[in-house]
């Protein structure tokens, strides 16, 4: 390059062997997605302006959203893209000038997506029994090869049939058991990068209850004081809690019911014959409910109710005596003189026993109270 200026009768001519040089450090760029950067343009040699060009070809002016240029002095000028986003990829050109003269390079920059875990609860809970689909979503750019370990060892879908790896790399458990209870690790690694990232995962199975009446039939008897105590022992993962229904409604402790602290235990206060029936004990957790009947029978002690005493005369054909009684199941009747105990329906004895009375058997169904 030379420039020549008139002076006098002779031209003064400056070469001008500094030509101007630009380079961009660093030389290449790939920033995580979202990540911030900046990339120095040096220029060698005297120059006017440097400009930045975006991938579009247009220069960078203070306006845009993300990516900011400054001039820092002579030679240098930043250009920082902040929070960089896909559309941010491309290559970037830095262009010097001065009169006459222009340089330029340029620096591609590359936007990649990190393993960025979008949805990789713990704990992940399942019902004892279910097809579980452990989730663990993953993002990243490429795609992350995913690898899922049970306590620390990799699982070998190869070697055990119930596990799978689906397409969008949860893993599948087939019928899982209580045993498969425990730390799961979901971990995603990008090879051209080196990268690897994991999450753990803490899996738990819930049982559904079951249910054990002690006794599933209970025998009472109906007087003032007289109890009653129904109980069913239930397992279960959450452990369950107990309750009690009759005609459905629930019962709670109170002064006829009294429910102990974990339910498994109904004792009824006061029996009577109304008690009587099915009681329900329900065992609830999370994975579901379980119901079991237990019926209470109440037996009613045999009361007599009416008797009648009765003056004869000697001469009297027949003398009827009248016995009735309840109770529940329905109480018999038995009569008897002395020794003698009479059979149902005996037309008791005609002959005079001693002196005194004819005896006629009466029974008498006695109704039960109900
Ligand atoms: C309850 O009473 C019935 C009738 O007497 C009897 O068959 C049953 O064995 C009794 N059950 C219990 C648990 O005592």
């Amino acid at each position: 390059m030379m420039q020549c200026f008139p002076g006098g009768f002779v031209w003064f001519c400056l070469v001008n062997v500094s030509a101007l040089q630009v380079q961009i450090i660093p030389t290449q760029g790939e920033i995580s997605l979202g990540d911030s950067k900046f990339f120095i343009c040096e220029v060698v040699g005297d120059a006017k302006d440097i400009d930045w060009f975006n991938p579009q070809g247009e220069k960078i002016v203070p306006d845009n959203p993300n990516i900011f240029v400054s001039r820092n002095d002579e030679s240098t000028s930043t250009l920082t893209i902040y929070h960089a986003t896909v559309d941010n990829a491309g290559i970037y050109k830095c262009m010097a000038r001065a009169p006459g003269q222009e340089a330029e390079a340029t620096v591609q920059v590359k936007i990649f997506q990190k393993i960025t875990f979008k949805n990789a609860p713990s704990p992940q809970e399942f019902n004892e029994g279910d097809d579980a689909d452990l989730v663990c979503d993953v993002v990243s750019s490429p795609p992350a090869d995913i690898v899922w370990k049970y306590k620390s060892d990799i699982i070998k879908t190869a070697k055990d049939v119930r596990f799978k790896v689906l397409e969008n790399g949860h893993l599948l458990i087939r019928g899982i058991k209580k045993a498969d209870e425990g730390l799961y690790s979901c971990e995603a690694r990008v090879i051209s990068r080196g990268e690897l990232d994991f999450r753990h995962i803490k899996v738990v199975i819930n049982v559904l209850p079951t249910l054990r009446p002690r006794q599933s039939e209970v025998n009472a008897t109906a007087e003032e004081g007289g109890t009653a105590l129904l109980a069913c022992d239930a397992d279960g993962f959450p452990e369950p809690t107990v309750s009690w229904t009759h005609n459905n409604v629930v019962l709670v402790s109170g002064e006829k019911y009294d429910v102990s602290d974990d339910g498994s235990e109904l004792l009824i206060r006061d029996m009577k014959k109304v008690d009587e029936g099915e009681y329900t004990c329900i065992a609830r957790n999370k994975a579901g409910e379980q119901s079991q009947e237990v019926s209470l029978r109440v037996f009613v002690p045999p009361k007599i109710t009416f008797l009648n005493d009765q003056s004869a005369s000697e001469f009297d054909d027949l003398v009827t005596l009248t016995c009735e009684a309840s109770g529940d199941p329905t109480p018999s009747i038995l009569w008897s003189f002395e020794q003698r105990i009479f059979t149902e329906g005996e037309q008791a004895s005609w002959t005079r026993p001693d002196k005194y009375e004819v005896w006629l058997l009466n029974t008498v169904a006695a109704l039960a109270e109900r």
